[in-house]
């Protein structure tokens, strides 16, 4: 098998520009690497990316009473009638979305790379889902751990680094370019939670987990993962190109 590498952390946390360095240090060495990303990575990844992070596909307008489902004309006006109610995705539906896409990538993407010998990097893979879903959304653990088996074939990867930022800072990275300054309670809570059960999946794990304070220069954490990396690719008798 090849080298399996992932990044995880919250939003804003870095990890796709870490991610995209270490796939640009390990092509200009000459070994053949994948970089993939979740959700997305194939057709089927990309559509449900495209559903689950459009903040208005999750989100629906429905009367109560489903004999009334003919109100629901377009255009609806601001004021909504008062036996509307908005419906959201469910979090048991996003659960399951989420596995979808990692079910294909796996099968897809990660798997044969791995069987030829080659480096597959990652960005996000299934701890996201224990750590969104499991401890930001707090649907039952053994559940998705069982859902994650089913998607991932039981495939772990040999390394997972982890950008562990405090969700104010990472939140104000991701939004500032947005234009959005503010962040509510709820949803500070909830990047708490997922947080924390990183830095939990982490500690159960050490020996598979790199944990950096994303907090650092960009190109400190660059040089700690290729500190950590370039004796694991050492190690094995991976794939390169002619
Ligand atoms: P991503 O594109 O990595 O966003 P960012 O670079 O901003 O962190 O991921 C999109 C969102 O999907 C992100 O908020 C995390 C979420 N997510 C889950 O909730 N569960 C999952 O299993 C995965 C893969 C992602």
């Amino acid at each position: 098998m090849g080298l399996f590498i992932t990044f995880e952390g919250g939003d804003g946390s870095g990890k796709t520009t870490q991610a995209r360095a270490l796939y640009g240090r390990l092509r200009r060495k000459n070994y053949s690497v994948i970089l993939t990303q979740e959700p997305g990575g194939t057709h089927l990844g990309r559509m449900l990316r495209r559903w689950l992070t459009d903040p208005q596909s999750g989100v629906a307008v429905l009367p109560a009473e489903p004999s009334q489902l003919h109100l629901v004309e377009p255009p609806i006006g601001d004021q909504l009638l008062p036996d509307m109610v908005l419906h959201s995705t469910a979090p048991r539906a996003e659960l399951l979305l989420f596995l979808i896409a990692r079910a294909q990538l796996v099968d897809e993407v990660i798997r044969p790379n791995l069987l030829q010998e080659k480096t597959v990097i990652c960005d996000r893979y299934a701890p996201s889902t224990v750590a969104y879903q499991g401890y930001g959304r707090q649907l039952n653990l053994d559940l998705i751990n069982e859902a994650n088996e089913i998607a991932t074939q039981g495939i772990k990867p040999d390394l997972i680094v982890l950008l562990d930022i405090a969700p104010e800072e990472g939140l104000s990275r991701k939004w500032a370019a947005a234009g959005r300054m503010y962040f509510d309670d709820e949803e500070l809570a909830f990047h708490r939670r997922v947080r924390d059960g990183y830095l939990r999946l982490a500690q159960a794990e050490p020996g598979r987990w790199l944990v950096v304070d994303g907090s650092q220069p960009k190109k400190k954490i660059e040089q700690m993962i290729w500190d950590k990396v370039a004796p694991l690719l050492e190690s094995r008798e991976l794939r390169r190109e002619k």
